[in-house]
């Protein structure tokens, strides 16, 4: 009976260490989403939600729209819902940890999105801008990958060190945070590093089709007959797309690309080409538009979950008079990115005929884009001055 007894004795033993452990990583996760949920009653809760707007000026002087629409983003840019969501599900995935470092390659929105909320999520955030601005972007998404992995090759480091004397591990035995370590921009109570990779990462993706697309649909009663955007990571474009064709097939979806970018060529004929690139025209860099934060010459997985009818290309000279003609017209004052999209609701319009309510996304504020786009010495240097009193420059009256 004793090796039964002994048998019993110990399975019970081990089902009630499971149940500790089951009961443990559930005691865990539920203070981790209570955590989360305390987070989101911060900053956070101010992003997202963003009300639709008519543009009176493209719905009514044009007369193609039945109406025209935009999701705004005045309190930020796009960007914040994207950070909002990678960092939570980062969390949630125990690839970062509060006290952690998100890093990212981005010269723009995305870098000021993350920095701003990682903060509320307990975290820290570590950009790599590059100094030519417009470089290719996976470029500054590896030197971001480095410094996620330093950072977490530093937490073990420090973990070891900590076996070693908890209290100082300056101190002991010569151990000692080297200096190259220490140059690294981390501190040593870093808590190890994450990626963001907003290009492939389908957090981006995810937090369009359950944040952007429903907030679409919702706004506007599921009464809209298209969409249309310009791409960078591709997020946007596809989280919307995505989720308003799982609502409503007939819903058209269109991308607006602008010079320099392939995605219009391989949409419309399967090739990622653009003119800019072409033998003996090729320019010292390829993004050399006036428009920040669109266009790109590789498929991203983000991009490739996009469900498009059709793409449309523009001119930075369309950005810039689209851009001075709602500012008069409307009192909207945006972006570049913004702009090339209102470009391409008009195009969308003339393309469907009046009387369908059309969707595009506002980016961005025009106060991001003072030294370039909304600055009147740079657009002269560059022949971009505006000179249109309507919409002429797009083909109407
Ligand atoms: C200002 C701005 N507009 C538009 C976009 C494009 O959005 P997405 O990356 O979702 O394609 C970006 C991307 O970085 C951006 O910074």
């Amino acid at each position: 009976m004793a090796p039964v007894r002994t048998a019993a004795a110990a399975s019970l033993l081990s089902v009630a260490i499971i149940s500790y452990f089951l009961c443990k990583t559930t005691q865990n996760k539920y203070s981790q989403r209570k955590k989360l949920q305390k987070r989101r009653n911060g900053l956070v809760a101010a992003i997202g939600n963003t009300p639709l707007i008519r543009i009176n000026s493209l719905s009514d002087a044009t007369g193609y729209f039945g109406e025209s629409r935009v999701l705004e983003s005045w309190r930020g840019s796009v960007k914040d819902r994207v950070a909002v969501k990678i960092i939570e599900e980062a969390l949630e995935s125990g690839a970062l940890a509060e006290g952690g470092v998100v890093t990212e390659g981005s010269a723009g929105s995305t870098a000021i999105s993350l920095a701003t909320v990682a903060p509320a999520y307990g975290c820290r955030c570590h950009v790599v801008i590059p100094d030519d601005a417009a470089m290719e972007k996976h470029k500054e998404g590896s030197s971001a990958r480095r410094r996620a992995l330093e950072a977490s090759e530093l937490l073990s480091t420090c973990r070891k060190e900590n076996q070693i004397n908890a209290s100082d591990s300056s101190q002991i035995n010569g151990h000692s945070i080297s200096e190259e370590k220490q140059n690294m921009n981390f501190s040593s109570e870093c808590k190890g590093g994450f990626f963001a990779d907003q290009f492939e990462n389908l957090a981006n993706f995810r937090s369009h089709y359950e944040g952007t697309g429903p907030e679409i649909w919702e706004q506007t009663g599921g009464k809209l007959d298209a969409f249309i955007a310009a791409a960078g990571t591709g997020g946007t474009v596809a989280g919307v797309s995505q989720f308003l064709k799982d609502k409503n097939s007939n819903i058209k979806c269109f991308l607006i690309d602008p010079p320099g970018s392939g995605l219009y060529n391989k949409i419309t004929s399967g090739v990622m080409y653009t003119r800019e690139e072409a033998e003996g025209r090729r320019l010292k860099n390829p993004f050399d538009t006036i428009t920040e934060g669109i266009g790109i010459n590789r498929l991203t997985e983000n991009f490739m979950m996009t469900k498009l009818d059709g793409a449309f290309r523009s001119t930075d000279i369309e950005a810039v008079e689209m851009s001075r003609y709602l500012l008069k017209n409307d009192g909207l004052f945006i972006g570049s990115s913004s702009a090339m999209n209102c470009v391409g609701a008009v195009r969308v319009a003339k393309a469907l005929g009046s009387g369908h309510p059309i969707v595009t996304i506002l980016c961005d504020s025009g106060m991001r884009h003072l030294s370039k786009f909304h600055n009147a010495e740079y657009l002269s240097e560059h022949e971009l001055t505006p000179s249109a009193t309507g919409l002429e420059f797009l083909g109407l009256s």
